[in-house]
């Protein structure tokens, strides 16, 4: 590899349109911070960049959720998130946003510098408006029907269901968010990246250059790659985002994917008047963290957007994980399925290492994986308290029981005792060669593998046998062992740093550089430990009922309060309505359909008449209970045959997520009465 000076680490910046949640722990935050606390505790000179996502469809729909003004929601999200991060110790060196002034100049000067050099393609194209809003739908303002698998909830820039990134226009029965009505087709000019002009660079830049990049990243890229890029419109019909800074557009910003990875410059600008030595020089590497929603705009958009631009470094890697789950279903903002940092700081504080060590042994990073609370507490009692923290307090208390907590001296320590601390070297490199590839899961495992070299050593020499005759090899086994716990304060401090650090208030240590892994002699012959206490303690059934409960609670309220309500029809006079000849009528007779799963056949009671009423009903209602119950019948619908059977009108059904009711009058009253 590359002799780098300085390293830049970015991870992705989050919407401010919400709370943060585990799923952007897991993906982001935490493996980026591991693998920069190693970078320092290495002496690198590296820059650990992050911020909100201000701009964008999701904020401006959010504010009108609530009534408020975006500029209502990113502060309040903003501050929330940031406070959330710092307090999981994400070791961000700037927490920056995208609605300060001096990101608006930044990507405003971007923009300008790559229009002034006649990068972009000027083009006017048919873009959907919403009438009664007087507004062009951008993303998310639209939904519809996916052409590729029919999810009828696609957005206008992607289907959730299937992944495809879309264009508005690819929708089938395209409706506005806004006003629930379809759009019409209207022009409006935007700018475009040419991203096939880049094309030709990127396919030798990743696909033959960057071979050793995670397989899911250079698939996707290599299938982008593959279908062949097209201009991008870099531009919105907005009023919220950066203006785009040239004459003759009004009414129009930058693209949120345009604004949001220059935040990334924005950020190091706000940070650090030599921020130009971290983008601008080849010996500077950048990396992105990110999820994997978010590859094609971190390994083609951007760089495109980079070189067009000329003056800045292209990332190094790029490693994105897939996505976390919990409890076996998708994390969902809008469904509440999640669960929320601030949540978990009130319920579990002090406990931070803990979710940063689950969330890292768990880490989605060769395919989605899936958080449970049972497991949470599974890898807390059986690993951080059986292994690490059972290493660590048996090493403390038996110093404080036989020597007082003063190190005693290691000058016959055995040629097992060399061995067992030799492996300290080994495991040493093993987490290096892991975090150096991001395969921060497996470095952790191989860390761990040193307080599970402790335990063995611990149960092969027992001291506490030994004490009653052998005083001083009782001294050297826990001399060997505080070398081993001083070493585990070092290796483990990227991934525990809250409990390290405790860990070094026990020892009466200060914090060591990466390099002193390995050192025999951390702690001196003499040296006075102070009085310890649990490292970690266990999390009981209880408390991960409690977590359950509530996501059940969560499931229940999404399951009976229907998530959408569906659009309004357009409007009809009172004559439309008075066509309708709707009355109450009783079930005599009902039977299932035989040979259908769905459809009952009824026999009414209309005051007027008895006929005969075939209804999509047999899911819902077991026929023998209906009979005797009175409905609302529209009683002039022209006749239909179904399956053989002529139905003479339609019962009135009222239908939400949990199934169908029927529309029954509020007292008995003679069939036949209308309803008006
Ligand atoms: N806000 C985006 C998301 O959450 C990520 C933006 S990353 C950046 O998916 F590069 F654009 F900043
Ligand atoms: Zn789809």
């Amino acid at each position: 590899m590359k002799d780098y000076k300085r390293y830049l680490i970015t991870a992705a910046l989050p919407y401010a349109n919400g709370p943060v949640h585990i799923g952007h722990l897991a993906g982001v935050y935490v493996p980026a911070d591991i693998y920069t606390r190693y970078l320092r505790q290495n002496g690198k000179d590296v820059v650990y960049i992050c911020g909100s996502d201000e701009h964008g469809v999701p904020i401006t729909l959010k504010a009108k959720q609530e009534n408020v003004s975006p500029q209502d929601i990113v502060d309040r999200y903003h501050g929330m998130n940031k406070a959330a991060f710092e307090k999981f110790g994400i070791s961000f060196d700037i927490y920056h946003r995208t609605s300060a002034p001096i990101h608006f100049e930044t990507a405003s000067d971007f923009f300008k510098k790559l229009h002034d050099q006649g990068e972009f393609i000027e083009k006017t194209t048919e873009q959907y408006f919403d009438v009664e809003a007087q507004q062009f739908l951008a993303d998310r303002y639209i939904t519809g029907t996916c052409p590729h698998c029919n999810n009828e909830r696609a957005y206008g820039d992607q289907c959730e269901a299937c992944g495809t990134s879309l264009n508005a226009t690819d929708l089938k029965n395209p409706k506005s968010t806004l006003s629930g009505q379809p759009p019409i087709l209207k022009e409006t000019k935007h700018w475009y990246l040419p991203l096939d002009k880049y094309e030709d660079d990127l396919k030798k830049w990743i696909l033959e250059d960057h071979t050793e990049w995670r397989s899911n990243v250079y698939g996707q890229c290599k299938s982008w790659l593959d279908m062949g890029l097209q201009p991008r419109a870099v531009s919105r019909d907005l009023d919220w985002g950066v203006p785009v800074p040239v004459k003759g557009a009004d009414g129009k910003v930058l693209y949120v994917w345009f604004d949001a990875p220059i935040g990334y410059i924005s950020a190091t600008k706000e940070l650090t008047p030599d921020w130009e030595k971290y983008w601008k020089s080849d010996d500077s590497r950048m990396i992105h963290f990110i999820g994997k929603d978010n590859i094609v705009f971190h390994c083609i958009i951007f760089p495109s957007m980079l070189k067009a631009h000329g003056e800045y470094i292209l990332p190094d890697n790029v490693p994105a994980n897939e996505f976390l789950n919990l409890e076996n279903d998708k994390i969902s903002t809008s469904r509440n399925w999640a669960v929320w940092l601030h949540e978990y700081l009130e319920e579990f504080p002090d406990k931070q290492d803990v979710l940063r060590y689950v969330l890292t042994a768990n880490a989605p990073e060769a395919k989605d994986n899936d958080f449970t609370w049972k497991d949470f507490q599974t890898r807390n009692n059986n690993e951080l308290v059986a292994v690490l923290g059972n290493f660590v307090n048996r090493t403390l208390v038996l110093m404080q029981k036989y020597f007082n907590g003063y190190c005693p001296p290691a000058n016959e320590i055995s040629e097992d005792d060399l061995a067992i601390l030799g492996q300290i070297d080994n495991i040493k490199l093993q987490v290096e060669k892991s975090l150096e590839a991001f395969r921060i899961r497996e470095a952790l495992v191989e860390a761990m593998g040193l307080a599970r070299l402790g335990n063995k050593y611990l149960a092969e020499t027992e001291p506490w046998k030994l004490i009653k005759t052998d005083e001083k090899r009782v001294g050297e086994i826990l001399n060997v062992c505080l070398q081993i716990t001083a070493n585990i304060s070092i290796l483990m401090d990227p991934f525990l740093p809250f409990s390290m650090e405790k860990l070094r208030s026990f020892l009466n240590i200060e914090a060591s550089p990466w390099e002193a892994i390995g050192n025999i002699s951390i702690i001196p012959e003499g040296h006075a430990l102070n009085k310890p206490e649990l490292l970690f303690d266990k999390i009981d059934d209880k408390q991960v009922e409690f977590q359950v409960e509530k996501l059940l609670a969560t499931k229940k309220a999404n399951e009976t309060q229907k998530s959408t309500v569906s659009p309004a029809k357009p409007e009809i006079t009172y004559e439309d309505f008075v066509k309708m000849d709707i009355r109450t009528a009783t079930i005599l007779e009902a039977e299932k359909v035989p040979k259908t799963k769905k459809l009952v056949k009824l026999l009414l009671d209309t005051g007027l008449d008895k006929r005969t009423i075939v209804s999509g009903i047999a899911e819902y209602f077991e026929p023998e209970k209906l009979i005797g119950k009175q409905v609302s019948l529209l009683a002039n619908l022209a006749p239909r045959k179904i399956k053989g059977i002529e139905s003479q009108g339609m019962i009135l059904l009222a239908e939400d997520a949990s199934g169908l009711v029927f529309v029954t009058p509020e007292v008995k009253t003679n069939n036949g009465s209308e309803v008006k």
